[in-house]
C-alpha cells in the first residue's frame, strides 16, 4: 500500500491564539478537499495556542500537533509540557527533535530518545526530526550523522511503532535559508534514511515510515520533492505561516505523490 503524504506546518515561535485561529480558520475551506485517504494535512502552534487550534480544528480534516513534549510524566521541569496534557488538549501529533531544538536548547539524541518513548506511551504520534549542518555535508559526514541520529533517536523502539511513525529529514542547511535540497540530492539522503530503518528495524518498519522532507519547502518546489519515490511529505516552516501558501504547497505535494 502506497504511504499517504503527510504534510505538517511548523509554526515555531510565531502566532498568538487569536492569530492561529484566524489561519486555521482561513486554511479550513481551502483543504477541505483533500481527501484523507491521500494526504494527512498537521498544523503544529505553540503550547499556549494549541487548545484554541484544536477547537477551530473539529470536524475539519486540518489535525494539530506540538512542537515539544517532555519524557517525564510531571514533576520539577520548568518550561516543559507532558505527553498527558497534551493527549488532553487534543493534540495528535509532536514533533520531536526538531534542529533548532538541538541548536539553540541542547536536545540530544539521547533526550529525543526519552521524549519519543513518553509520546508513543501517551499515544502521541511522532514527527522525529534529523538532519546534518552544512559542516558535515561538505565533510562527508552525512550519513554517518544520520545513521548515529537514528541509531541513537529511535533505541529500543519496536519495529511496529517505526513504521508508524513519522520522520522529518531536515538538513539543517535548507531551515529557514531559502536553500532547499535539490530533489535528487533529497531523494539519495531519503533512501539513504530508510535503508537504515531497515537495517535497524526490519523491511516492513522500513516501508511503513513516512519520510517527509524539511527545509525551505514551498509550494513552488513541493510537487517535485514528493514525487521522489522516498519522500512522503513536508515538515514546514515559513511557508506555513500563511493559509494560501500553506493550502497550495499541500496540493502540490498530494500532485507529487500522483494521489
Ligand atoms: P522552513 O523550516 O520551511 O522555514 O525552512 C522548516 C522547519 O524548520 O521545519
Amino acid at each position: 500500500m502506497a504511504r499517504k503524504v503527510i504534510v505538517a506546518g511548523n509554526w515555531k515561535m510565531n502566532k498568538t491564539a487569536s492569530e492561529g485561529v484566524a489561519l486555521v480558520e482561513a486554511l479550513k475551506p481551502l483543504v477541505a478537499d483533500v481527501c484523507e485517504c491521500c494526504a494527512e494535512v498537521v498544523v503544529c502552534p505553540t503550547f499556549t495556542t494549541l487548545s484554541a487550534v484544536v477547537e477551530a480544528c473539529k470536524g475539519s480534516n486540518v489535525k494539530v500537533g506540538a512542537q515539544n513534549v517532555h519524557w517525564a510524566e510531571s514533576g520539577a521541569f520548568t518550561g516543559e509540557i507532558s505527553a498527558a496534557m497534551l493527549k488532553e488538549a487534543g493534540v495528535e501529533y509532536v514533533i520531536i527533535g526538531h534542529s533548532e531544538r538541538r541548536q539553540y536548547f541542547g536536545e540530544t539524541d539521547a533526550t529525543v530518545n526519552s521524549r519519543l518513548k513518553a509520546a508513543v506511551a501517551a499515544g502521541l504520534k511522532p514527527i522525529v526530526c534529523i538532519g546534518e549542518t552544512l559542516e558535515e555535508r561538505e565533510g562527508n559526514k552525512t550519513e554517518a550523522v544520520l545513521g548515529k541520529q537514528l541509531e541513537d533517536g529511535l533505541k529500543d523502539l519496536d519495529s511496529a511503532t517505526v513504521g508508524a511513525m513519522v520522520l522529518a529529514y531536515e538538513p539543517v542547511w535548507a531551515i529557514g535559508t531559502g536553500k532547499t535540497a535539490t530533489p535528487e540530492m533529497a531523494q539519495e539522503t531519503h533512501a539513504f534514511i530508510r535503508s537504515k530503518v531497515a537495517e535497524l528495524f526490519g523491511k516492513e518498519a522500513a516501508e511503513n515510515v513516512r519520510i517527509q522532507y524539511g527545509g525551505s519547502m514551498k509550494p513552488e518546489n513541493a510537487e517535485e520533492l514528493v514525487r521522489q519515490a522516498d519522500i512522503d511529505g513536508g515538515l514546514i516552516g515559513g511557508a506555513a505561516l500563511k493559509a494560501d501558501s500553506f493550502a497550495a504547497l499541500v496540493k502540490n505535494a498530494i500532485k507529487g505523490a500522483g494521489c
